[in-house]
């Protein structure tokens, strides 16, 4: 399975911060936002990793991470790859993944949104994979900012709506996601939301009228760190777990 780590975006909701810098290397405690995502692959098992951003920022994460080699691969010992791909703007989430299409090959791969620090260890689902999507839920007090998912009675998800008004339920679909390779061709022909995206939930959907959209709700906290409040929450957060370690 290999990763794919989105970083584009405008990070509007956290300018001026991000005028000059891109959201992802801004710091969460003592490491930029980007170095949790990476870790959280790693510690999954990935050690093939394609980031995505914009061609006006892709130096910056070259600089920074170049080829991947502060970074360890759990299944060798040897350091994981990084490569990039670029993303002429933001267009949405599933033109980013689209964009890896060919690094992905006939692969399954993990779609990780490069600003969602997790502390749950996602490497059970990643290695136990097989079929169909896997979307990690959150339950969330203010879900309207999210992908919301609608569960019956036995948590099964039966559509996902993305920034609903008058959310269905409480919980958040958090930017980390598992596709098998038909993802790619489910997003020949997908036209643009109202907002002007490629949006995700649109593919997840798609996975779910299929029957084969597999959810798992997260025990442990999760930070999208896209606001001030919450990349304020999520640096103290670390913080405290790095002191008690
Ligand atoms: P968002 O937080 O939805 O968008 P943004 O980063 O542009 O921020 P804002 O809404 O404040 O303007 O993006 C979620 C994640 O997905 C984030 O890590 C950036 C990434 N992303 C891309 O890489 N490309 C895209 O086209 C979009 C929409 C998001």
């Amino acid at each position: 399975m290999k990763g794919v780590i989105l970083a584009g975006g405008d990070g509007t909701r956290l300018h001026p911060l991000t005028l000059v810098t891109n959201k992802h290397l801004l710091p969460v405690y003592n490491k930029p936002i980007i170095y949790y995502a990476i870790e959280k692959l790693v510690e999954a098992g990935i050690d093939r990793i394609m980031l995505v951003t914009s061609p006006r920022q892709v130096e910056h994460f070259v600089n920074l991470l170049g080829s991947g080699q502060n970074f360890i691969s759990k299944n060798n010992g040897k350091q994981i790859q990084i490569v990039y791909g670029i993303q002429n703007g933001p267009s949405g989430i599933a033109e980013g993944l689209w964009i890896a299409k060919d690094y992905i090959g006939n692969d399954n791969c993990v779609l990780y949104l490069g600003d969602n620090i997790l502390e749950d260890d996602i490497g059970e689902h990643i290695a136990n994979f097989k079929e169909g999507a896997t979307v990690f839920l959150k339950a969330v007090k203010d879900p309207h900012r999210f992908g919301v998912a609608a569960v019956n009675a036995t948590g099964h998800v039966l559509k996902i709506e993305e920034k609903p008004k008058s959310p269905k339920s409480n919980l958040a679909v958090t930017g980390v996601y598992i596709y098998d390779n038909s993802v790619f061709r489910k997003m020949v022909g997908q036209p643009v939301s109202e907002r002007g995206e490629y949006e995700i939930t649109y593919i997840n959907n798609k996975y779910i009228e299929e029957g084969k959209l597999k959810s798992v709700l997260l025990k442990k906290a999760w930070f999208d760190a896209g606001t001030p409040d919450s990349l304020i929450e999520a640096g103290n957060f670390m913080k405290n777990k790095f002191l008690e370690s």
